[in-house]
Formats: structure tokens, sequence, C-alpha cells
């Protein structure tokens, strides 16, 4: 990076700050190196605490970068951001943290968590036929709509009413979206510290809904010299543009019908530009229920096209192999799409929050660092200084698509076709156990068999669970080994019983066409 001397003016506005930081509140950031750097030149009182090399999840030592825990005034906070922007011409990322220990557990990141939470899906490409019938219906005019509704609060930050109010809209317009589905389900989450909430999105998943898959963008805004009830900060790119882009997913999933296996959750996170603040309290949520998040995408900044390529993969604080997985979606279904890769630095967006948290993050962005959009934090980061269009951000919604479904339509189990499924236990004399519902397709059949000890009998029924004298088919002979099987011309679920005749052990294996 090209680093530049502070111009008078900012040196001018950084030193007028500098007698007030005594009296200002402090608080507890991490931040990495350049922006340390910065904090250095800004505030020289602001020595880190704690320092460590950073795990950004690059592959070779030589990326790593430290980061760095350090108290900062409010003023500091933001004018540092500000200054890494337009002086270093990179993103000067922070985690703000409520507590010295929270901050020091966020500055370990990976490197001191016990287990990662995530299970590592398969990559696999074979959603091909429900992709291609997406796609086609996204529409870059319902994007603009969308960013250009956000615009329209006055601004959309943390603390203020249009901040709020961008919260309870967006959440209504998802509601609208849902329209009567009783899989999806939209609720606001609320943060202890400030007033704006976070929106969630759920799909809930039909076979895997314990595995979950994360599209976030970010819902507030900000303007770098100051934001209060009536400054402007329409932050059209940042990051109405991601809103925006998630919003026309959701319609797209929604209008084709599509029910995904697993849970996909699109989340619009309050307070992103104070220090990943309404992400972090997610992610550690999530983290601490032991939530298996299979994978976060991160949309922020889809609409303003800044380089020679069209989609940059960023590969800090990302996951390679997720990564690599998203630029093939790119290859296979967005053909003509061009993508180059590039690193935004410590904390320069809410992926940051899950991958300090173990999970497998992705950060696709408009344009290269260097030639990234210069109205963003200001009154002129508008849809028009993105050229009045949203065809960039339409490119960025397919692939989001396509994440959400190639991720979404996997699960424990095989997604379609011949599946089997087995189990074992031992039944006391006239004891029973049921299994299922098993998802049989239509004209598809369902075979149960038992091998054991004792003399277990059989039952299996389409639509519920059997009883001895209620069943589709039974097999009751005098040992353990049993076999039944029906079929059905449409798709049912189908469920099965094991009574002890007597005591005995067995070992039932299910084997069917599944949905
Ligand atoms: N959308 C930006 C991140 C960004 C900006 C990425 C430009 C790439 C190019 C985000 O909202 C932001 O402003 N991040 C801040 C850090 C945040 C914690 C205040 C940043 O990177 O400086
Ligand atoms: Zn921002």
């Amino acid at each position: 990076m090209v680093k530049k001397l502070i111009p008078a003016a900012v040196a001018a506005l950084l030193l007028a700050s500098a007698p007030s930081f005594a009296a200002d509140k402090l608080h507890w950031i991490t931040l990495g190196d350049a922006a340390y750097k910065q904090l250095q030149k800004m505030a020289p009182q602001a020595i880190a605490k704690h320092s460590v090399m950073a795990d950004n999840g690059a592959q070779s030592l030589a990326d790593g970068e430290k980061a760095h825990l350090v108290q900062v005034s409010e003023k500091q906070m933001f004018a540092l951001s500000h200054a890494v922007h337009h002086e270093l011409k990179r993103c000067g990322g922070f985690m703000f943290h409520p507590t010295e220990a929270a901050g020091r557990a966020a500055l370990a990141g990976r490197n001191n968590l016990l287990a990662v939470k995530a299970s590592r899906p398969s990559y696999a490409i074979t959603q091909q036929s429900t992709v291609n019938a997406v796609l086609p219906n996204m529409q870059a005019s319902n994007i603009a709509q969308t960013i250009n509704d956000l615009s329209n609060f006055v601004n959309r930050y943390y603390q203020t009413q249009g901040g709020v109010d961008a919260s309870a809209w967006l959440m209504n317009k998802w509601k609208t979206i849902a329209g009567s589905r009783t899989d999806i389900s939209v609720a606001q989450f609320t943060h202890a510290s400030w007033k704006q909430k976070s929106v969630i999105v759920t799909i809930n998943g039909t076979d895997n809904p314990n595995e979950i898959v994360v599209l976030g963008g970010h819902l507030d805004s900000i303007n770098t010299s100051g934001t209060t009830e009536t400054t402007r900060a329409p932050g059209a790119d940042d990051d109405a543009s991601g809103i925006a882009t998630m919003t026309e997913v959701l319609r797209a999933l929604v209008a084709n019908g599509y029910k995904p296996r697993r849970t996909i959750k699109m989340m619009a996170y309050a307070a992103e530009e104070v220090g990943l603040r309404g992400s972090q309290e997610i992610a550690n949520s999530f983290a601490s229920s032991n939530a298996n998040v299979v994978g976060v995408m991160q949309l922020d900044m889809t609409n303003y096209k800044g380089g020679a390529n069209d989609i940059y993969l960023f590969t800090d604080y990302t996951d390679v192999q997720q990564t690599a997985f998203v630029k093939n979606l790119i290859t296979t279904y967005l053909p003509g799409v061009t993508v180059g890769s590039d690193k935004c630095g410590y904390a320069c967006s809410d992926h940051a929050s899950w991958f300090n948290k173990g999970y497998f993050t992705t950060m696709p962005f408009e344009s290269p660092m260097n030639s990234s959009n210069p109205y963003i934090h200001t009154v002129n980061d508008t849809f028009a200084n993105s050229r009045n269009q949203a065809d960039h951000a339409l490119k960025f919604a397919k692939m989001a698509a396509a994440f959400a479904i190639e991720l979404g339509s996997q699960g424990a189990a095989p997604p379609s076709g011949d599946r089997t499924e087995t189990f074992s236990g031992s039944l006391a004399r006239g004891a029973s156990k049921s299994f299922g519902p098993f998802k049989l397709a239509a004209n598809g059949t369902f075979k149960a068999s038992t091998t054991g000890s004792g003399d277990i009998d059989l039952y299996v029924k389409k639509g519920g669970v059997p009883t001895t004298t209620s069943y589709s088919c039974k097999s009751d002979g005098s040992t353990s080994t049993e076999t039944c099987s029906t079929t059905s011309t449409t798709n049912t679920d189908v469920y099965v019983l094991v009574y002890g005749y007597t005591a005995g052990n067995y070992n039932l294996t299910v084997t069917y066409k599944a949905q």
C-alpha cells in the first residue's frame, strides 16, 4: 500500500481532538497494523495494551498482519477510520469491545478456539436445475428500488431514529416477501447497548434445519464527519447495496417456491460502521450455542464497479476452500463475469466477526481496494454516484443465490435418490420404538428389514406412526429377521415401528427413494 503523509487539515483536526482525549470516554478496540500506525501518528497516547500476530486465514506466514488492543475515544475511532480510508486508501477496520477481556478474546481470534463449530460442507455443484431456474428471474430494477428506499432515510446510523426506522422498514419488506410461507420467519435481533436492531430472516431447512447457511450485509450507514439525527448518510453503496442484493435473493427464492434442506438465514447487521458491533453480538451468540453454521457470505458494497474485473474475492479473514467454491459458482453460473482477488485488512466488515469464531467466510467485493468507491461514509454515497444502475449488484445477487441454493440444498443425507439408513437398539418384551418420517419420493419403494435376537416384529406405515393394529405393511414372524415394503405414487412420509414380541436386539435397515 502507498502511504501518504497526513495533510495539514486532517492533522489539525486530529490535534484539535487530542486535548479532549482524557475527558472523552475510552473504548476498547482491536485493530490491524496499518490502522494502528495511523493511530499512533494521530494520538501518540494510544499505546497498545496487547498485540498478537493475527490469524487472517492467509496461507503463508508472510501474509500475516499484527492485531493490537488499544483504548481510544469515540472521536479518535471515527477520525482513524476516515484517515485510513482517505490517506492510505485502505480499510481502517477495527472491532469494538465492551470490555478489555472481550478485546483480548477477540484479539486471540481463532488461535484460542477450543473447537471449530462448523462442519465442512461439500462444495460439489449439484443444483444446476434449481439455480438455472432462479437466476434469470432476478432483476436489477428490484435492487435499485431497495437501494433508493434505504438511501432515503436521513441516515441509518446505529444511534439515530433513522437507524431504528430503517430496521423496522426492512423487517416489513422481508415479511411482505415471505408472504404466507410458514417455514419463513423474520425477526429483529435486539442489542442491549444501542437502539438499532439487526434483522434476520430464516428459511427453515426441511431435512437438516440445524445446519445453517448465512448471507449477511450491514444495515447501518455513517458519515465519518460526525453523524447526528439530521446528518445525511445515504450509504447507497455502503451498504444499502448489500442489503438490496440479499433482498433480491430472498425474493427470487420465494418466487421460485424454493425450500432448502438446510436452514438459510439472511442477516442485516446493525452497527457495523462502529466496530462490527451487531455482527459480533450475533456471531458470538451463535458460537456460544454451538450453532452449526456451515458457511457465511458477506455482501458489503456490491454496486460500484471500480475495476476491470466484476467480483473481487478477498483472501484475508476468509476461508480458502469456500472462497474457491464461490469462484467455481461464478464460473459455472455467471458466464462473462470476471473474478479478481484482493485483501481488505483487519476487521473491514462483518465476515471478520464470524471468522474469529471459527466459521467459514467469503467476502466478494465490488472493486479492487485501490480504486474502491471514494464516496462512502459521506453525504455523497448515493445511487447516482454508483452510476444510477444496479447491474453490478445483480451479479452479486446471482452469485449469492447460487451459493444459498447449492449449500442450502445439501445436508447430512444426499439430496435425492436411493438412500439407506440404519438403526439398532434393544427392546423389552411388549416395548416398541418408532422411526421416521422418511421422505419417500413419488413412485418410489420404501423397504425396511430387521435382523437381531429374540422375536422383534416390524411395521411400516405411510402418513403416520404405525401401531401393531394400524400399518401399511407388517412382518411378524417368529424370529427377529423381518422384511416389509410399501410404495407410493405421491411424495409421502413413511414411519417404521419395531415391536418386542419377546425381548431382543434389532438392527433396522431402511432403503428408499428419497424426495
Ligand atoms: N464497507 C466498508 C468496508 C470496505 C470499504 C471494504 C472500502 C473495502 C473498501 C465497511 O462498512 C467499513 O467502513 N469498514 C471500516 C471498518 C469498520 C469496523 C468501521 C473500514 O474498513 O475502515
Ligand atoms: Zn462502511
